[in-house]
């Protein structure tokens, strides 16, 4: 394990080849190792068809290693170029409208297009060859931001092509096909796979089975798109990192089936952008966290990340000041670039790098902060920056260990409840996030993994909420793990063919938990349901549950239904329950599987690492740590932890 470090993202195609050296050797001054670039520039590097201008990349590159810095080569083909488009204007994404994506901004291609595909081959192996193997040259990223405006569905005829394809191999016979969507509902039985078409544009819903196909298609394609650049940059550039920069609370495609292909997941972290954009919270919390950003929310992408390519995973874009394409652009509050630079650290991240140098005076994103401004004049984030490249050089490597808590967290559980909400407000998102931040709320660190993991060992509680389909294996080793487990609610209330299952739900969790859920209602914000002798209520949903003789209710909802159910160590939630009733649940299950918890203020989160703890402290009040450090070494900040600070201190 090395130590952390910090980076930057750098655009010299937009700043006049003077300024390039003077910029790399302020880069460096100011502690800075890895510059990612190149990752939108086509038009300058392939001005006209096959006519390549790779000179002043080199030339960049090379400026940039003599002042010791290591280069992030980005794949350019988030923004194919405007002679592209016209080669093949079929190219475009098409939107759930049918209407074609237009020229002038980026990610304006469809996943399918063969002919795109081929495109992006022939410049990103230009570009393997020519630069794979040159000095400076760290890692690659791979296009820039999948999904990035909306933009993995797309209703092409080349995605309808590809779609039926997909089926075929899938299904092998348009009966098999019939029978597993239920296609005798309504008449829509097909005599062949040329007559499916895109789910877009039926009069009402189309069949949740066809809609949820489309998704697991779709999802696919942009793996496949992915795989197709890392295989071209693993040939031309071997023992180079191939890195993508993955998003906020983006779920359209499913990260671990494309973090497989990577050798590093990254993330973009704008946490005041995502708090005014993204977030479910209320408005007196956004207020008070305005220039903070949400305590968890940084931090659960830092854990989901971290499991979607084997552990290794940074920062690719850091926020370091006002943002410009959320409703209000806040500056933040003086500290917290640094701390949110801390706290990915904490979480593992290896390298940590801003976006971006300087301030662009021109184009789309003229109001978006730099570390520099536009002048070149220094902005706050850079001294923050420069703080924290001081300290690593203080603090060291810092490890990670097995947290004591794991969230298994699966994409196509998100498709299936945006297909299929059956109450306004069943996001996916938001019940797997209403467990995060309950359990750090009580001070826990928590893992995040993917539906296919079949080793809990090491975990003492694993929850499993909303998986909308349960495969044996995962049944067999929660079963199998010494943890204690959740699941619910919604969880096994599907077959994978988007179907209820024989015996209802929980479907095959009826193997190791004695119940059954017999239906379900979903309840408007406006109509909470009290709970018996329990703190808080529920709301969105309840399930009604019918005990076998194994099974024994835990907790009950003030009309006599059963709300926590128990067999040994498998437990089953029959609700959402609010952030109070959440919280307080967890913790009986965290104390009960003999985890220590604690009741934090709301802006103060903590993170173990290793054999160290991380403070955080997102309020804009001091905080007094001593009940918490004891009389353990502080070997970063002291117990007195103020607005926007971070302090560490070895755990006892
Ligand atoms: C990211 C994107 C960057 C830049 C940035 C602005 O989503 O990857 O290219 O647009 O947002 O915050």
């Amino acid at each position: 394990m090395e130590r952390p470090q910090l980076g930057v993202c750098y655009y010299p195609e937009h700043w006049p080849q003077s300024m390039w050296a003077q910029d790399a050797q302020r880069m460096a001054q100011l502690g800075l190792k890895f510059v990612r670039i190149g990752e939108f520039a086509w038009s300058r590097l392939e001005p006209s068809p096959g006519k390549y201008n790779f000179e002043w990349l080199r030339e960049a590159i090379d400026t940039l290693h003599r002042h010791g810095l290591n280069v992030v080569l980005g794949t350019p083909t988030a923004t194919p170029p405007k002679w592209l488009v016209d080669s093949m204007p079929d190219m475009l994404q098409v939107d759930n409208q049918g209407r074609a994506r237009g020229f002038g901004s980026r990610r304006h291609y469809c996943f399918s297009h063969e002919g795109y595909r081929e495109a992006c081959g022939k410049i990103v192996t230009a570009l393997a060859k020519q630069f794979g193997q040159q000095p400076g040259i760290a890692a690659w990223q791979v296009d820039n931001e999948y999904d990035c405006h909306g933009t993995t569905l797309s209703y092409s005829a080349s995605a309808k092509s590809a779609f039926r394809n997909w089926l075929a191999r899938k299904y092998q016979s348009s009966d098999a096909l019939n029978r597993a969507w239920g296609n005798v509902f309504w008449s829509m039985e097909y005599n062949s796979f040329d007559e499916i078409e895109l789910p877009l544009l039926a009069v009402t819903e189309a069949n949740p089975a066809h809609r949820m196909d489309f998704r697991r298609f779709s999802s696919d394609q942009v793996a496949s798109f992915n795989k197709l650049q890392c295989d071209i940059v693993r040939r031309y550039s071997p023992g180079r990192d191939i890195i993508h920069n993955f998003m906020g609370r983006t779920l359209a495609f499913d990260h671990y089936k494309l973090g497989a292909d990577l050798d590093v997941s990254a993330w973009d972290s704008y946490p005041l952008g995502f708090l005014d954009q993204r977030s479910d919270r209320p408005e007196a919390f956004r207020q008070k966290f305005l220039r903070a950003g949400d305590p968890d929310w940084q931090a659960f992408h830092h854990d989901l990340y971290r499991s979607t390519s084997k552990g290794r995973w940074w920062v690719m874009e850091q926020q370091p000041g006002p943002v410009n394409w959320a409703q209000h652009n806040p500056a933040p509050a003086p500290g917290m670039v640094r701390l949110w630079t801390w706290e990915a650290f904490a979480h593992g991240a290896e390298v940590v790098s801003y976006f971006r140098w300087r301030q662009v005076p021109f184009a789309q994103e003229q109001m978006h902060a730099g570390l520099l401004r536009p002048d070149n004049a220094e902005a706050p984030g850079f001294n923050e920056a420069h703080a924290v490249s001081a300290e690593i050089a203080q603090i060291g490597a810092i490890t990670q260990t097995l947290a004591d808590v794991v969230i298994v967290f699966d994409y196509a559980s998100a498709w299936a409840w945006e297909i299929q909400p059956q109450g306004a407000e069943f996001d996916y998102f938001r019940l797997i996030f209403d467990c995060y931040k309950a359990l750090r709320s009580l001070g826990l660190s928590v893992d995040i993994t993917s539906p296919h993991n079949r080793d809990f060992r090491g975990y003492k509680l694993v929850l499993v909420p909303g998986l909308f389909s349960l495969d044996p294996e995962l049944v067999e080793s929660l079963a199998q793990s010494q943890a204690m487990v959740l699941l619910g609610p919604r969880t096994g209330s599907k077959t994978a063919n988007f179907a209820i299952p024989d015996g209802l739900a929980p479907g095959l969790a009826k193997e190791v938990l004695d119940l059954k859920i017999t239906h379900v209602e979903s309840l408007p914000q406006s109509a909470p349901l009290a709970m018996a002798k329990h703190p808080g209520n529920l709301f969105f949903w309840r399930e009604f549950v019918e005990l076998g003789e194994r099974c024994t209710a835990v907790l009950s909802s003030a009309d006599g239904n059963t709300v926590l159910a128990k067999q040994g160590k498998m437990h089953y939630l029959a609700g959402w329950p609010d952030d109070l009733a959440m919280r307080s649940m967890l913790e009986r299950l965290a104390v009960n599987a003999g985890l220590a918890t604690f009741d934090l203020p709301q802006g103060l989160r903590l993170r173990r690492a290793g054999g160290l703890v991380f403070a955080f402290n997102y309020d804009s009040e001091p905080v007094d740590l001593a009940g918490l450090a004891g009389n353990n070494d502080f070997v970063l900040g002291s117990a007195s932890l103020p607005a926007a600070g971070v302090a560490a201190f070895r755990a006892g």
